[in-house]
């Protein structure tokens, strides 16, 4: 979603902030805006503009009118826009009526309705339709002589979420940042602060990093950070040392960052099983669980929470679950968990997943579980993400930075996670030794699984060019099959803008099929694992219907041209590793589509890499 940038140092603030809005230019956003305190002036300049930060930056060109070394401190934002079109006076920074405090702002401010009204009543003018303008003119109504203190004071008239970051021509040197609900973290580097919405802005500067908690506020400066309470109580935040370096987040020649996340799941799933499987014991090493054999034996019921990707890498876990552990599992996309009344035994463990660990809908759901006393595990990629740290207890998945707005190695890594999981679980149940070494190969196995389905890459991409045109697609399967039908429409859609549903292969007949016809090509998932005849006979049924199908079958299956028009091969494994695999086919199927049609990959319209608001 949106993002922000803050920086308090010794020169080159637009510089520095426009180098970090580029870096979370993977969340989305569709307009962008800049705050600067200018020392010849001892004014705020603000340049705002829409659509991309190159054109920010030809603005700031433009329009600064001080050389750029008369900038020290500022504050950046990228928007996606909620409240109010992408327009200019819609972007942030938004600045007070005197023009002394400018502020940017994640989140959203539920009663800013009321708040407007009651500011525009004391005489305040709004410039924009956003619900954040609200936050500089209450800073400036609160001002006494704290910048501190009138924020906090600010703050405690808003209902609903921040991550805001504010400065003033009053305190030059000074930033002040405030959390509730929305990330923000702190990048400590000698001579200057970086505060930032997502740590992949502060990274190129420093792998300290401090995450403000909700309620926290902090007061910067290039050499001092202090945070408090919204009631001005000091309070002390641990450092945390983040282990992503800045190649990560380059997309090191190749085109894109899903091209890269694509090519970078081998070593991606190798980082994520490392030194966490046992051989000997057939189980796996999660030492983040904090749960022992006894904690684990006792667990009846396993309760998985996720939205999109990861939604449906949780589909695939509850059959890990239900075949390794015989424990009876459920998912739950993470929205309805929240506002049902969820029923939570006191055996059942909840396991959310989530990359970027900031998903509003699955941290909501968090804290429901948490508050109905259930054991809450995360499985999360972002390290000191809000659900890593509110969980306290789970399993990173050392993926490494994903880019690409399109989930593609935090799924095959979540599915590795998953699957060590259930190992585990099912060591404490009745899994056999014997049965969970096999597993333990298996999933060691799976990059070099994962390499030979790459090789297949240009078969692909002959594929995808061939099918670039059709508006609509299915994507059917059965079993693990089924949420990798699911996962692979979705990735299609997302970023080719195709249309395309993911089914059960035995629910086409229960209405789809009314679609089907020489328009609407049909990608059948049916490698040779159960369930296999009876999705060939769905494919038949499909080109009854003159729907083209593509399958995703098992390399060397003899037979499959006589169902299919064309096929992708996935090497021959076990079927718990075969979701891996299809995903993995179905990812450069859904890239090459999309590189065909002219896309923008790495940032599909509309879309966010996280998304921090319900
Ligand atoms: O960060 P999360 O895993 O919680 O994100 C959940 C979804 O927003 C995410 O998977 C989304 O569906 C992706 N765009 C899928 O590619």
């Amino acid at each position: 979603m949106c993002g922000i940038v803050g920086y308090a140092g010794t020169g080159n603030a637009a510089g520095e902030i426009l180098a970090g809005l580029r870096r979370l230019e993977y969340r989305g956003y569709d307009s962008a805006g800049m705050a600067l305190w200018n020392a010849e002036t001892r004014r705020l300049d603000v340049v705002k503009s829409v659509g991309k930060i190159d054109s920010l930056e030809k603005r700031l060109k433009k329009e600064l009118p001080a050389t750029r070394s008369a900038y020290a401190m500022g504050i950046g934002h990228t928007r996606w826009a909620t409240h109010g079109a992408p327009t200019p006076a819609n972007a942030h920074p938004h600045v007070s009526d005197n023009g002394a405090f400018a502020v940017v702002h994640n989140g959203i401010i539920e009663n800013y309705q009321t708040l407007k009204k009651r500011l525009a009543a004391d005489g305040f003018s709004f410039k924009s339709e956003t619900d954040s303008e609200v936050i500089a003119h209450l800073i400036q109504q609160c001002y006494e002589d704290d910048l501190t203190r009138a924020v906090s004071a600010a703050l405690k008239n808003i209902k609903g979420t921040y991550g805001i970051v504010v400065i003033s021509n009053l305190h030059p040197g000074v930033i002040v940042a405030a959390r509730k609900g929305s990330p923000l973290a702190v990048g400590i580097c000698r001579d200057k602060t970086i505060i930032a919405s997502d740590i992949s802005a502060i990274v190129q500067h420093t792998d300290r990093v401090i995450f403000l908690e909700d309620n926290d506020i902090l007061t910067a400066s290039a050499n001092d950070i202090e945070v408090m309470s919204l009631n001005n109580i000091p309070i002390s935040r641990e450092m945390t040392h983040i282990d992503w370096d800045i190649e990560q987040i380059e997309k090191n020649g190749y085109k894109h960052f899903m091209l890269k996340e694509i090519y970078g799941q081998p070593e991606a799933i190798a980082d994520a099983t490392r030194g966490r499987l046992l051989e000997d014991e057939g189980s796996s090493k999660l030492d983040g669980m904090q749960m022992s054999a006894g904690e684990m034996a006792s667990v009846d019921r396993v309760l998985i929470l996720g939205c999109g990707t990861s939604l449906y890498s949780g589909m695939i876990g509850k059959y890990f679950f239900e075949d390794f552990a015989d424990i009876p599992t459920e998912v739950q996309q993470s929205a309805e968990f929240r506002y049902r009344n969820p029923i939570i035994g006191d055996k059942t463990c909840v396991i959310a997943l989530s990359q970027s660990g900031e998903t509003a809908d699955t941290l909501a759901a968090v804290r429901e579980a948490m508050r109905k006393g259930a054991t809450v595990l995360s499985i999360c990629n972002v390290v000191g993400s809000t659900i890593a740290r509110e969980t306290g207890r789970g399993v990173y998945l050392h993926a490494g930075p994903e880019v690409g707005v399109a989930s593609t190695k935090a799924f095959t890594c979540q599915l590795a996670v998953l699957a060590m999981m259930a190992l585990r679980f099912g060591r404490t149940h009745r899994l056999s030794l014997q049965r969970g070494e096999e597993i333990v190969q298996s999933i060691r196995r799976l990059p070099e699984y994962i390499r030979a389905v790459l090789e297949q890459k240009n078969a692909i991409r002959k594929i995808a060019e061939k099918y670039a045109q059709f508006k609509n697609a299915f994507f059917i399967g059965r079993g693990y099959m089924y949420p990798a039908a699911l996962e692979g429409a979705l990735k299609l859609k997302e970023i080719s803008y195709v249309h395309a549903e993911g089914y059960h292969a035995a629910e086409l007949k229960h209405g789809p099929i009314a679609l089907l016809g020489s328009d609407v090509p049909v990608v059948g998932l049916v490698p040779k694992i159960p369930g296999y005849d009876k999705t060939l006979s769905n494919l038949q049924e499909s080109k009854a219907r003159k729907s083209p199908v593509i399958a995703i079958a098992t390399e060397g299956d003899r037979h499959i041209m006589e169902h299919c028009d064309d096929a992708i091969f996935i090497p021959e494994c076990p079927e718990f590793i075969s979701p891996t695999c299809a995903v993995v086919a179905e990812q450069l199927l859904a890239y090459y589509v999309a590189e065909k049609l002219g896309c923008e990959i790495d940032q599909p319209r509309n879309l966010a890499k996280s998304v921090t608001v319900e």
